[in-house]
């Protein structure tokens, strides 16, 4: 009792102490601490504190099955690609990760190589192939690769479009040398969503709310660390200043541009189209 603004945060933590679960002790206490601390730095007025309130309620009151607006509250306050960076502390050689984002759906077809993601989305056709191997450059047959990504011109995700079909999304195996391949079209960058309380925060902040295009991976072996990552369209306006700062120099790769002709999977395109090649490595479990 008789707990001022030097006595509180030790009270709080003495309180805990004894919890039986040692983790939850260091979390929460952490917790505590840097949320005491933050008060106590900023000097928070009440205001402040009924506007954060007001805020996380917001932020709760927007996410339902489809939308995950803490998620965006995570990337976008860098908290996404921190929580990624200490824990996926790769060995030299391996992909790179980065986040996860909100907009990964269970139950994505499990389609055969070169089949075609792209429904009835709009944009350039695009070719992806490449291989998945191990540290050691050994490839990974039957490693399981999601793929999901924006349509081409809006740069929608399928679970934005009310009502729409489920596409860009699809679960891939590795054939016996590693190598996976399908047709979908080029992504392009997009805002997230800027409807909801994240969207208002970012632009009080002065800050753009656009992410560079991106293809996102999803990369899994027994025996393997699973990757999450994405590959990024080289010379997208947006590299430098990603929303979710998830860019990284080695995700970063030339989609190639063609004249309408031959496609990778052996058919003739009308339209012109693209290509690109990315080979994951994947880090021992
Ligand atoms: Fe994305």
């Amino acid at each position: 009792m008789n707990f001022d603004e030097n006595t509180l945060t030790d009270a709080v933590l003495a309180r805990m102490a004894d919890c039986g679960d040692a983790r939850l002790t260091q979390v929460m206490g952490a917790l505590v601490r840097h949320l005491h601390g933050f008060i106590r730095e900023v000097e928070l007025t009440e205001a402040e504190w009924l506007a954060a309130i007001r805020f996380l309620t917001a932020t709760g009151q927007k996410c339902d099955d489809k939308r995950q607006e803490f998620i965006l509250l995570s990337d976008t306050l860098g908290v996404s690609m921190l929580v990624d960076a200490v824990n996926h502390r790769v060995p030299a050689g391996a992909t790179e990760s980065t986040v996860f984002g909100p907009f990964f759906v269970e139950g994505a077809p499990q389609l055969p190589q070169w089949a075609d993601i792209s429904g009835t989305a709009a944009g350039t056709p695009c070719f992806m192939s490449g291989t998945v191997t191990d540290v050691a450059g050994k490839p990974l047959a039957g490693a399981t690769i999601d793929v999901w990504q924006s349509d081409g011109e809006a740069g929608l995700y399928d679970v934005q479009v009310p009502g729409g079909p489920m596409q860009c999304r699809a679960r891939f195996t590795t054939d016996a040398q590693g190598r996976y391949a399908f047709r979908t079209v080029q992504p392009v960058s997009y805002p997230v969503p800027t409807d909801g309380p994240v969207g208002d925060l970012l632009l009080r902040l002065g800050r753009h709310p656009f992410r560079p295009a991106h293809i996102h991976t999803m990369i899994a072996h027994p025996g393997c660390a699973t990757l999450v990552t994405h590959v990024f369209v080289a010379g997208d306006s947006y590299l430098s200043s990603d929303a979710v700062f998830g860019v990284k120099d080695s995700l970063v790769v030339d989609f190639k541009d063609h004249p309408p002709g031959m496609a990778p999977d052996g058919s003739r395109l009308e339209r012109s189209f693209s290509t690109v090649s990315y080979d994951f490595v994947l880090a021992p479990a």
